[in-house]
């Protein structure tokens, strides 16, 4: 007999240590974890973490004949800034990774002839707007608009994406009787920011770095122009987004990916925020061009309407809470 279990692959990364949190407060089903790092030691009852790479077709061979999974959550990832360096250590894990967990999912869910759900985090990085004008003008970017990602992150996610819809979709087309197909779901986030942990190798790291570095007292020079807008999301919200978008019923869902965020800032704005809570931080501004230039390319703000209409997304945390409620207090007590 093959054990239940909900996947998680990145387990130990930022995203990951908030989901197992909440998956473990909210369910009935084990949780199995991969990721190449040991887990923190505050997440690591919660779950059976494997220190393995999703890219040994050994791993994968192992967990099917071991496991039958109701969904997979694959967060692992090489993010913005990191794949720049690396852009083809970034296609293997970013592509060639997610392919091997979509074929695992078809496999198992034609096995058990129930789909599978493959909960998949996508990111704002897949929008690429060729400059600030059309970044005013398209203020509020929709799914299909400006999908000319600059990154090979941004190009990544976007493809899984077509992946995921194809194997939900499409796969095996053209045999006599159509599988159970995978139920993929992505959600494209904007810059996320957690209390607990900082982001490593994104390119909107500069806000959740700049507020970390003010709760230690320590100077932080800010990669971007003040006047550089995205939107950004607190932890909670994004583990809700997930969560949402997974329970909600296949019904509801009208489109297999949707944008979903919380508040517009400039790094001016999110600077003003951080001095309200921590008027001696010192931040300056000191641009690195060409990572600018990626932020640059990016929507100033994400149309998220279809999350909301269709299963009624909204985030709990608005620009003031997310400060004043859930990152001030925490982080604050962290570095106490
Ligand atoms: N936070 C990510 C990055 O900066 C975007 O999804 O790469």
């Amino acid at each position: 007999m093959r054990k239940k279990a909900i996947l998680i692959t990145g387990a130990a990364g930022e995203i990951g240590h908030a989901l197992i949190e909440a998956l473990s407060k909210n369910g009935k089903t084990p949780l199995l974890t991969l990721d190449l790092e040991p887990l923190p030691e505050d997440i690591r009852d919660l779950t059976t973490h494997w220190e393995a790479d999703i890219l040994d077709q050994k791993l994968l061979d192992r967990l099917v004949s071991e496991y039958e999974f109701d969904a997979i959550y694959h967060l692992a990832a090489l993010l913005s800034t990191r794949g720049e360096f690396s852009p083809s250590a970034a296609h293997q894990v970013n592509v060639n990774g997610t392919m091997g967990l979509l074929r695992l999912a078809a496999e198992q869910s034609e096995w058990r002839q129930k789909s599978v759900q493959f909960i998949f985090p996508s990111s704002i990085a897949v929008y690429g707007l060729p400059d600030l004008e059309t970044k005013t003008q398209y203020a509020r970017t929709r799914e299909w608009e400006w999908n000319y990602p600059r990154t090979m992150y941004g190009a990544n996610k976007l493809y899984c994406e077509l992946l995921g819809i194809y194997f939900s979709e499409y796969y095996r087309q053209l045999a006599a009787e159509q599988p159970v197909m995978v139920d993929f779901r992505a959600i494209r986030f904007p810059g996320l920011i957690s209390a607990f942990t900082v982001p490593s190798g994104g390119t909107s790291d500069y806000g959740p770095e700049m507020l970390h570095a003010a709760a230690k007292g320590e100077p932080y020079a800010c990669f971007v122009r003040p006047d550089v807008r995205i939107p950004f999301m607190a932890m909670p919200d994004a583990v809700k987004a997930l969560l949402d978008l997974a329970a909600a019923p296949a019904e509801a869902i009208s489109q297999r990916v949707y944008n979903v965020t919380s508040f517009s800032l400039s790094a001016e704005e999110f600077k003003g925020w951080v001095l309200k809570s921590f008027p001696d931080a010192e931040v300056t501004h000191e641009p690195d061009l060409k990572r600018q230039t990626i932020v640059d390319s990016w929507a100033a703000d994400m149309d998220d309407s279809a999350a909301r209409r269709d299963w009624g997304w909204e985030p709990d945390y608005d620009v003031q809470r997310a400060f004043e409620e859930y990152l001030v207090p925490n982080i604050t007590k962290r570095y106490q």
